[in-house]
């Protein structure tokens, strides 16, 4: 079996997570100082987000130059030295591959801003379109297009559209770029310019009634943005300094690889694919009556091809891969995921982590949906075991909200929730992943004034939901709980004044504010406890190394019924793992139809609560202490009936056949 069905992966947020020189600003030398803490972790391996050179619009995912290291983090040798030092401590480090789209300060960028063929054909450009005033494209005039689409269609596009009116061609207008001609073909029917000296507001006007298509930025606004000079639009999927690579050109592709042929011969022993079932675009662009536009780009027609093409010619088919997987199908991922098909060793799939969005919108608010999250979790675990497919499993990343603080309540259980969450995860079918903060229960920001945040994401949606006529207070609570700015405040190493991130006396702020709670909630505490949040990361850590049944068991979700308690069996060569984790803040009756679950005989691997030793519990069941693992279940003969978890309880039992 390959050896990362076992293991774990910290996810690391550059910036975030340790600042060796007072700038406010985590860096590659923090990371380097915090190495022997992840093994002491027990981690395998270490993903980082990207930290090459980058304008930072969307904190480095916004890539200018794939080849060197943002001066903020440090220098190549540096990063030299971290690889290195990494590996002489049996870490594998991963990097970011962001290969959806470059910054707009990116030299193909630019080259294909001063009008440079070969370069335009890096990026997706099509030309303006005819609409009426609804925003219903008129005359089909791109020779691209389908010309039997119909240009019926909803208005809800259009409110979507206006959004981002001004800022869209406000930066159109703003671009330097040469006024030369492109080679590109013109069709003899094009739409013609708006006037030489059209001021910037009728460019800006010609530039939202003409959009291409009525996509929207996965960031808010539309996603294409107008370059007057060529009188065309550039396609971004994401921020408008984020524009979208054009894969179908074969020197896109060779390109890219050769990036990870450059950082991979550095020694690296993994790589996380940003977006990477957005990479292959329709042959067609039409307008999207349903949604915004992701069905047509969401795992596109060339994906499995592009991708199994990288691995194959970089070399990396046996190296740890992860594809980050937005808005995607369990039959997608089975593929992405399957090694028969030579893509990636494991994906990361979003669905499980929008249970508590309303009707879908990220930007309204809901309880989270207990009863849809066991059905994902069932659909997908089950799904990817039956294709023969492997999971990253994961609650926590850069662009979420605290998962303790989402799903389980830190006010009043906030150890019993971190704990039980982690045991949910880290127990099921696939490679876990831990994202800095979350194994010592970093909660979310909690900040009270949008100047808090940082995100541009966050800072679009506070301005379109004030737009939209939200009060400030509405809309600032609604970003308090969805901004991604709640992972992304610095790792809590003491309780210092700037948490242990950065020197105390330093002479800057941190780049983003440090939530009060590192008083209580930090690494130095929690090291030295072993009833912590953090010391029950480690012993769910080095489970997955000693029990063969929860790195490669089967699994199958059980009592479907049950709205409170999610559980699920493990089972290899004859011997079943229980998991039951309480999702609610009360006691809850297990099983009740059957009286309970009978445990007799059973081990208890691991339990969140741990206000008593396992051993000699009064239900019964033997307990593990790490050292003597099976003898506790032979010697225990008398009935055991598990009648109840304690609120936010999770447990899991072993039991030998
Ligand atoms: C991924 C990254 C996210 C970024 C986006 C665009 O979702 O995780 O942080 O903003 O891609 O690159
Ligand atoms: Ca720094």
């Amino acid at each position: 079996m390959s050896d990362f069905r076992n293991s774990t992966v910290y996810q690391i947020y550059v910036k975030s997570f340790c600042d060796s020189n007072g700038d406010g600003i985590g860096d590659l030398n923090g990371i380097r100082s915090k190495l022997p803490y992840l093994k002491n972790l027990g981690v395998d391996y270490v993903w980082l987000t990207p930290f090459f050179r980058s304008p930072m619009n969307d904190n480095g995912y916004d890539v200018a130059d794939y080849y060197s290291v943002n001066p903020m983090f440090g220098t190549m040798d540096d990063a030299d030295a971290m690889i290195r030092e990494a590996n002489e401590l049996g870490l594998g480090l991963m990097f970011d591959m962001v290969f959806n789209h470059t910054s707009t300060e990116h030299e193909w960028f630019k080259k294909a801003l001063a009008g440079d063929p070969t370069y335009m054909d890096y990026y997706i450009w099509k030309d303006p379109v005819n609409r009426d005033a609804d925003g219903h494209i008129l005359t089909p005039t791109d020779s691209d297009r389908d010309s039997d689409r119909a240009a019926t269609g909803s208005a809800n596009t259009a409110s979507g559209l206006d959004t981002n009116v001004s800022e869209s061609a406000k930066t159109a207008s703003n671009l330097e770029m040469s006024t030369g001609s492109t080679s590109s073909a013109q069709p003899s029917d094009q739409i013609p310019a708006p006037a030489p000296n059209a001021s910037p507001e009728e460019i800006r006007a010609f530039a939202a009634s003409h959009v291409p298509t009525n996509w929207v930025s996965k960031f808010g606004g539309s996603a294409w943005e107008y370059v007057p000079a060529f009188n065309k639009y550039y396609l971004h999927l994401f921020d408008k300094t984020q524009a979208d690579l054009n894969w179908e050109n074969p020197r896109v592709r060779e390109e890219l690889k050769n990036v990870i042929r450059f950082w991979k011969a550095k020694g690296l022993k993994g790589f996380r694919f940003d977006v990477v079932n957005l990479i292959s675009k329709p042959a067609v662009f039409e307008d999207d009556f349903e949604g915004d536009g992701r069905r047509f780009y969401t795992d596109g027609r060339h994906v499995h091809e592009f991708l199994r093409e990288l691995a194959e010619d970089t070399g990396i088919a046996d190296m740890m891969t992860v594809g980050e997987m937005s808005s995607t199908s369990l039959a997608n991922c089975i593929r992405y995921a399957n090694p028969a098909s030579h893509e990636l060793k494991m994906v990361f799939s979003f669905h499980h982590l929008k249970v508590d969005y309303k009707n879908g919108q990220k930007w309204e608010l809901m309880a989270p949906d207990f009863r849809k999250l066991r059905e994902l979790f069932t659909e997908w675990q089950e799904g990817m075991e039956k294709g023969g497919a492997w999971n990253a499993v994961f609650w926590n990343n850069h662009d979420q909200p605290r998962a303790n603080s989402r799903f389980g309540d830190v006010t009043h259980y906030w150890k019993e929730s971190s704990k039980m969450l982690a045991t949910l995860i880290h127990l099921m079918r696939g490679t876990p992943y831990i994202y800095e903060g979350e194994e010592i229960g970093m909660t979310n920001a909690g900040f009270t004034s949008i100047d808090q945040y940082r995100d541009v994401e966050s800072i679009n949606y506070y301005r379109i939901l004030t737009n939209e006529g939200k009060s400030p207070e509405e809309a600032l609570h609604i970003i308090g709980e969805r901004s991604r700015d709640n992972g992304r405040t610095p790792m809590q190493w003491t309780a210092g004044r700037y948490a242990g991130f950065m020197p105390d006396d330093a002479k800057h702020e941190p780049w983003i504010g440090i939530p009060d709670n590192k008083d209580h909630i930090n690494v130095a505490v929690e090291s030295h406890d072993s009833a912590s949040i953090l010391s029950y990361y480690k012993k769910l850590i080095r489970l997955r190394k000693e029990y063969e049944i929860i790195a490669d068991g089967s699994i199958r979700f059980t009592d479907p019924e049950n709205e409170n308690i999610i559980s699920y069996v493990r089972e290899l060569g004859g011997r079943k793992l229980h998991v039951f984790c309480n999702l609610r803040g009360a006691e809850e009756p297990l099983l009740a139809n059957a009286g309970g679950f009978d445990a007799t005989g059973m081990q208890r691997l691991i339990d969140s609560i741990e206000d008593e030793t396992c051993a000699g519990r009064s239900d019964g069941t033997a307990g593990n202490d790490g050292a003597d693992a099976a003898s506790g279940a032979k010697d225990s003969t008398d009935a055991v009936l598990l009648t109840k978890l304690r609120p936010y309880e999770a447990v899991a039992l072993l039991e030998e056949n």
